[in-house]
């Protein structure tokens, strides 16, 4: 199995990525993370997690029960405790955002796809308009010229016509607007549940069986 690109950028919603890492993680997938440095300081706001940029490691997403974040109430379901006690068998490489020398940088190493999670307004303009000004750019216009999948999973509201044609560009390249937009058919009761519902999505664009999600018409 090829390993699959994980790019979070600094839009709300750390949280998708952490499950989506998870999930990854612990369905056998190689993943190459790469994280922005708003990113970093999203995920200090809204989930109480201190990320280093320079030495990351998956210790650092451990939940911290004192971040007065809405997360907090249900800690037993929590994504962020149970990334490390998960049964993880995929291999967690992590990339810093200005390391143009990693192999997602290059056509040559092969992927199952790229999933950018949460995707920023900022990075998203970046992508349409072709700048490559640091390493999820790169990898992403890679996945793009390689026609491989790429998964954007952009966050904001309301959106002005400038985000909108900047989606509508990079759907017309190829990619997949997915956007964090959480139904609530399945009748969500938790965070984690709504969390889940744009997570499994994503899953279902990677082709990754996890069989939890609950689909229309099974019932
Ligand atoms: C707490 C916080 C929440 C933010 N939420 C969003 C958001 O939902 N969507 C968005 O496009 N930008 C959001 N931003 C602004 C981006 O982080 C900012 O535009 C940044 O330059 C994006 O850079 P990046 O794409 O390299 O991560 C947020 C910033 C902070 C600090």
């Amino acid at each position: 199995m090829k390993p699959i690109v994980l790019a979070i950028t600094g839009a709300s919603g750390s949280i998708y990525a952490v499950r989506l890492l998870e999930i990854l993680l612990s369905t056998n997938r190689d993943v190459h993370l790469v994280i922005s440095q708003a990113a970093a300081e999203v995920f200090r706001r809204e989930l109480g997690v201190k990320i280093d940029l320079k030495n990351f490691s998956l210790d650092q997403l451990q939940f911290s029960p004192d971040t007065g974040s809405a997360l907090d109430e249900s800690p037993e379901q929590n994504a962020l405790s149970s990334i490390i006690s998960s049964d993880s068998s995929g291999k967690l490489h992590y990339h810093s955002i200005n390391d143009y020398s990693a192999g997602i940088a290059s056509g040559s190493f092969l992927t199952e796809g790229m999933v950018i999670c949460p995707c920023s307004m900022g990075s998203l303009s970046a992508l349409a308009n072709g700048l490559s000004s640091n390493l999820i750019h790169r990898a992403a216009h890679v996945h793009l010229k390689e026609r491989r999948k790429l998964i954007v999973v952009p966050r904001e509201t309301p959106l002005s016509n400038i985000h909108l044609g900047n989606m509508k560009t990079l759907s017309d390249a190829g990619a997949v607007i997915l956007p964090a937009m959480p139904g609530f058919y399945h009748n969500p009761v938790t965070i984690h549940d709504l969390v889940d519902f744009v997570v499994y999505r994503i899953c279902d664009q990677l082709d990754i069986k996890q069989g939890l999600i609950p689909r229309w018409g099974d019932r």
